[in-house]
């Protein structure tokens, strides 16, 4: 028995996972999941249909843990608009009603999707300018927590990856090449991807600290897309040959954020954490 309590929502996704691990060392962890209870790797798994009023505010009733992470997301890929207007928004406000009611600290995720990429670097506290339905959504998620609880924490991320488990980008790469099929990877699509053991640590810290608003947790390394992908698939032990080929977002849809480069010095200095780029996190896991 810890005595302290956390509550995490989106525990059985490849953030959540990670972040239980973590969570279940300090805290008595309420692992949250939707549908997936196979994903739960630490914590007591609670099933919590997200998209139920009732059923989020039942449940953190009944736990009333001290803590929430809110980390569960529809995230591009996985639903449409509806799914994502349904649980990126409208389950965000019910975490935030029933965390207010408990008195619980909270913690929620969100994405640099907010922004547009017309204005890069974007600081702490930029106002959301989304293109496509992801980041409207989590805007009007991060919106709907700041109205009920102005004293949550929001974290912004970018890209995230470990080392342990692939990312869900990377193994949506493996998917298209095993199926036979090329792989355009964009140069115009820059992002900071984040390490998700730093994420996750990023996530305990705020936990214990009073931070209120939005917080950028993104990696320092500045990456464009194929950089990226080209980096996880070699590490990974996937051949990067010609079917892997250099691309443009802007020629597929003119939804796609470009430029999402983030200022990040400031969670850097609250949580007293380095946020790795890439390249060190690489070196890290096979030093020479
Ligand atoms: N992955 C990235 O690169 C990235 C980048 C920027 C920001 N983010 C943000 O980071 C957070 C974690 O993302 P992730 O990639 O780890 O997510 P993920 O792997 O796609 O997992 C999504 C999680 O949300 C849960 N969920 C979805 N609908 C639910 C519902 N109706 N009721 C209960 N739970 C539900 C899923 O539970 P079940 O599967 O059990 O149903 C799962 O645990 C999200 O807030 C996301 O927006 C992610």
């Amino acid at each position: 028995m810890k005595n302290r309590t956390l509550l995490l929502t989106g525990a059985s996704g490849y953030l959540g996972q990670h972040l239980a691990l973590r969570a279940a060392d300090a805290y008595d962890l309420y692992a949250a999941y939707g549908s997936n209870s196979a994903g739960i790797t630490a914590g007591q798994p609670v099933q919590l249909d997200l998209s139920s009023r009732e059923a989020v505010h039942q449940v953190i009733e009944r736990l009333q843990p001290q803590a929430i992470i809110h980390a569960a997301a529809v995230n591009p890929g996985y639903g449409d608009a509806t799914a994502m207007e349904r649980i990126n928004h409208q389950a965000s406000r019910f975490v935030a009603e029933a965390a207010v009611r408990g008195g619980a600290r909270l913690v929620c995720v969100s994405t640099d999707v907010v922004h547009s990429g017309h204005n890069a670097p974007y600081a702490d506290d930029a106002a959301p300018t989304p293109l496509n339905d992801y980041g409207r959504t989590k805007a009007a998620g991060e919106a709907a927590v700041m109205e009920i609880d102005p004293s949550a924490a929001i974290a912004r991320t970018s890209l995230i990856y470990g080392l342990e488990r692939m990312d869900r980008g990377t193994e949506s790469f493996v998917k298209r090449l095993e199926s036979g099929q090329t792989l355009k990877l964009f140069r115009d699509v820059i992002r900071q991807p984040v390490w998700v053991e730093s994420l996750a640590e990023a996530l305990l810290k705020l936990v214990e600290n009073d931070y209120a608003g939005t917080l950028n947790v993104v990696g320092r390394q500045v990456l464009n897309r194929e950089e990226f992908g080209r980096r996880m698939l070699t590490f990974w032990g996937v051949a990067v040959d010609e079917r892997v080929q250099s691309g443009l977002g802007a020629d597929i849809s003119n939804t796609i954020p470009l430029d999402l480069r983030l200022t990040y010095s400031k969670a850097e200095q609250l949580l007293q954490l380095p946020l790795y780029g890439v390249d060190e996190v690489l070196a890290m896991a096979s030093p020479s």
